[in-house]
């Protein structure tokens, strides 16, 4: 019912007010990343998944998801266009969506920050699944359980995840998993996977005090340290700590 009242209000505000305010491209905050992030993965025609490490209760993940279908219409409405060109463009529309998470909040850690202590952000699978179920293409995201650390071993998927063995390259990753520790271990499941183009968010980038000894910032450093091919280019900071990166692979 809630989230009916505000769909509504949320219609009712578009009609309202003019296109750029409404328009996720000009946001600022995560929804705005997401957005700028899909334009560029379909108007590059780059195949791949959009991964999520940290769900929780799947907000990012329906904002996401709800901004691709937006890009699926658009692509529809390219088909009828006047203009040849636009219909002759064989857009890529088969992205996977990945979601990472224990489903039980937050993992033991030792990196006594307040808000992410064990058990923080607890959320279950059926809640995020029930929350994402009203966007169309919901029933085809694969849930990963568990640590990522865990995962990695064996990537037992839920939902719509045909191929679980085989993960696709990266479109877009979302690292949305606030520490160190779990920034390398989801980088450690990208790794091989990112290719030119993909888009990385960090959404905690300047959490821990913005020091770069810890937290997200702590894990892409070790990471670019071992994998000297992958330079990462800065693409747009959003919200109030989240920052976007672009992926350039020097030996392609
Ligand atoms: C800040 S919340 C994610 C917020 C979410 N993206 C949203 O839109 O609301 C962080 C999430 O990361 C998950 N997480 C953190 N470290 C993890 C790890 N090592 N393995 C699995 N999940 C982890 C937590 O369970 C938590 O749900």
């Amino acid at each position: 019912m809630k989230n009916f009242i505000k769909n509504q209000l949320k219609t009712v505000f578009k009609k309202v007010l003019p296109s750029y305010v409404t328009f996720d491209q000009n946001r600022n905050d995560r929804s705005g990343a997401l957005h700028k992030a899909w334009g560029h993965i379909i108007s590059n025609n780059i195949r791949g998944a959009y991964y999520e490490f940290g769900v929780y209760k799947g907000d990012s993940l329906y904002e996401s998801l709800r901004i691709y279908n937006e890009y699926l219409n658009w692509i529809r409405n390219q088909k009828k266009s006047q203009e040849l060109w636009r219909r002759k463009v064989d857009w890529f529309v088969g992205h996977q969506f990945y979601a990472f998470d224990t489903f039980e909040g937050m993992p033991a850690n030792e990196e006594e920050h307040h808000a992410f202590k064990r058990g923080y952000f607890l959320a279950g699978i059926e809640e995020v699944q029930a929350r994402l179920a009203p966007l169309p293409g919901s029933e085809k995201i694969g849930y990963f359980q568990g640590t990522f650390k865990q995962v990695a071993k064996q990537f037992v998927c839920v939902g719509g995840c045909a191929v679980a063995k085989n993960l696709d390259k990266v479109a877009i990753a979302n690292v949305d998993c606030d520490l160190y520790s779990s920034t390398v271990d989801a980088l450690r499941i990208l790794e091989g996977k990112l290719q030119q183009g993909s888009v990385l968010l960090f959404d905690d980038w300047y959490q821990f005090n913005a020091d770069n000894n810890q937290g997200q910032r702590r894990g892409v450093k070790e990471f670019l340290n071992k994998n000297k091919q992958i330079i990462l280019e800065e693409y747009i900071t959003y919200s109030h700590c989240g920052k976007a990166f672009i992926v350039q692979m020097e030996d392609k």
